[in-house]
């Protein structure tokens, strides 16, 4: 972080400090993922304690995964393309430091109150009142610097990529203020200011579109800038990335009763949400395709560029896990696999799949960079790293599909006199198999992430090293 490799224009500080967290709480996040694997095998694992048991280590796990690992990736990443692509220095260089010791310390807030069980209770919207107020106070700062330094920009128009995490910035905004409206009752306590099913809905508007614009649009911004660039192409097509951006974010918005199937929520909003899903299959396959082609010409750099394929089969899950979750808010394959692994198993060849990979992508391209470089310290073991990855999401993501349909099928299969074929027990008995797998899939990932983290901490100091040689040298 030292001062040495300070940029003349660009403020490259804040960006290394989130690049650098985001190993960090990587590393984090993934290992807190294993352990919940493990416990699931192995439930002494609990270790009969409260806070370490797996019902408040699992949204530890979410918050570090997605807002430690997934916002540090997203605001190093937004900092950097924003300056690179307007040609212009962040708004403020203070308020850009706010930000980043503001959102560690939500996050340090997580870490301690999520294993004391203090929690709202809803989903992916964990954090009580006070820790709610911070990120709306840090979150509007990042959307002051982002969009600041947008309208100082030298260049004439604005990039695709930034259009993509404003989008984010500013509908994660709206979505956590709208979401966490709740009447304080203690330090730690609050109610939220919905009831029944209202408040049912408006949770998973907030869910769904914390998947649509936080795991997706963010990560979108990251893909137009950072895949053109390691593979030294233009973009395959620019209308089409402005086709797919405004169909991506309208259509995204009416999806969320999907997670809703089968409850007290009006039916014609459940059908909403099906038809909404099944048409974000579109803009989805847009941008993957966009994406995909624009290696057209480069393919043959797949053969020697690790980091470039970390890239590109981001993307194919990206475009897998877009066909399956179209495919799951069908009503009637979500009765099948509701409440089964084979969510957990699309939850992950999103998040690990595509978000992961697509942040490990752009980190190895950014990194060396950011301390005054252009190569990692070492290409083999990014290409190392980058096997255990896609080793590692294949067993996990297959072992929750085996899981998930073979749940599915044992909860409603019946006996000709109409009861019930298997009690509950032997389902999770049969699952024992699947959880073993995902447990080591989880394992290659965790190996995969230290070893980024050396080879991180090896082009730094290789870095520091040049630089101090130079004086002597001249
Ligand atoms: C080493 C890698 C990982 C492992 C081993 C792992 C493991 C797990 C486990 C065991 C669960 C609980 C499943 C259950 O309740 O049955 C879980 C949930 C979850 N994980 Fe991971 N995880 C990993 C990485 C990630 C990453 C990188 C992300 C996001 C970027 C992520 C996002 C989630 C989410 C959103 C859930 C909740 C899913 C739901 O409620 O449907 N995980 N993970
Ligand atoms: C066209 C795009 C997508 C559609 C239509 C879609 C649809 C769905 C459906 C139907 C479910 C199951 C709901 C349930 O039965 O409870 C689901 C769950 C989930 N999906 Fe997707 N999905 C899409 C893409 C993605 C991507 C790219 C990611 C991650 C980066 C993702 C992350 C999740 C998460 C975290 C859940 C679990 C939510 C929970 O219950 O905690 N989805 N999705």
């Amino acid at each position: 972080m030292s001062t040495a490799f300070e940029h003349p224009t660009y403020n490259y500080k804040v960006v290394r400090q989130f690049a650098i967290m985001t190993v960090v709480w990587g590393i984090v996040g993934m290992s807190l993922g294993v352990i919940l694997a493990a416990q699931l095998v192995w439930p002494q694992l609990n270790l009969g304690l409260p806070w370490t048991s797996f019902g408040r280590l699992r949204p530890l796990h979410t918050n570090a995964v997605i807002f430690a690992f997934g916002g540090s990736a997203l605001m190093a990443t937004s900092y950097y393309v924003v300056q690179r692509t307007c040609q212009t220095r962040l708004f403020s260089d203070k308020l850009a430091a706010f930000t980043f010791w503001g959102w560690q310390a939500v996050i340090v807030s997580a870490v301690i109150t999520l294993p004391l069980g203090l929690t709202t209770s809803k989903e992916y919207a964990e954090l009580e009142w006070p820790i709610n107020i911070l990120i709306a106070v840090v979150w509007i700062s990042y959307a002051i610097v982002f969009l600041g330094t947008i309208k100082k920009r030298k260049t004439p128009h604005i990039y695709v990529a930034n259009w993509f995490y404003a989008a984010f910035i500013l509908t994660v905004a709206v979505l956590h203020v709208v979401n966490n409206l709740a009447i304080p009752v203690g330090a730690f306590n609050s109610y939220s200011i919905y009831a029944g099913a209202i408040d049912a809905m408006v949770q998973w508007w907030w869910g769904h579109n914390a998947v649509g614009f936080f795991l997706t649009a963010g990560f979108l911004g990251m893909m137009y800038y950072f895949v053109p660039k390691q593979a030294e192409r233009p973009v395959y097509s620019y209308r089409l990335s402005i086709v797919h951006f405004w169909a991506l974010i309208t259509i995204y918005m009416w999806a969320g009763a999907h997670h809703l199937h089968y409850t007290a929520l009006p039916d014609w909003a459940q059908s909403v949400g099906m038809v909404m899903s099944i048409i974000l299959l579109a803009p989805s396959w847009g941008g993957m395709i966009n994406g995909m082609m624009t290696l057209s010409g480069a393919w043959h750099k797949l053969r020697t560029d690790p980091t470039l394929r970390f890239l590109v089969v981001a993307l194919s899950f990206y475009g897998m896990s877009t066909f399956e979750g179209p495919m799951m808010a069908v009503k009637t394959v979500n009765a099948l696999s509701h409440y089964t692994d084979w969510t957990i198993g699309h939850v992950h060849s999103g998040a690990l799949g595509w978000v992961a990979m697509i942040t490990i992508g752009s980190m190895y391209h950014l990194i060396p960079r950011l301390f005054g470089g252009t190569e990692m310290y070492s290409v083999k073991l990014i290409a190392v790293h980058f096997w255990l990855s896609t080793i590692g999401t294949v067993l996990y993501i297959a072992a929750m599909w085996v899981n998930g349909i073979l749940q599915g099928l044992m909860w409603r299969a019946v006996n000709p006199d109409g009861t019930l074929m298997y009690t509950f027990i032997e389902s999770v008995e049969a699952s024992g198999p699947g959880y073993i797998v995902r447990w080591v899939g989880g394992l290659f990932w965790v190996v995969g992430m230290l070893i980024m983290a050396y080879n991180v901490y090896m082009t730094v100091k290789r870095s520091e090293a040049e630089r101090s040689a130079i004086p002597q040298a001249a």
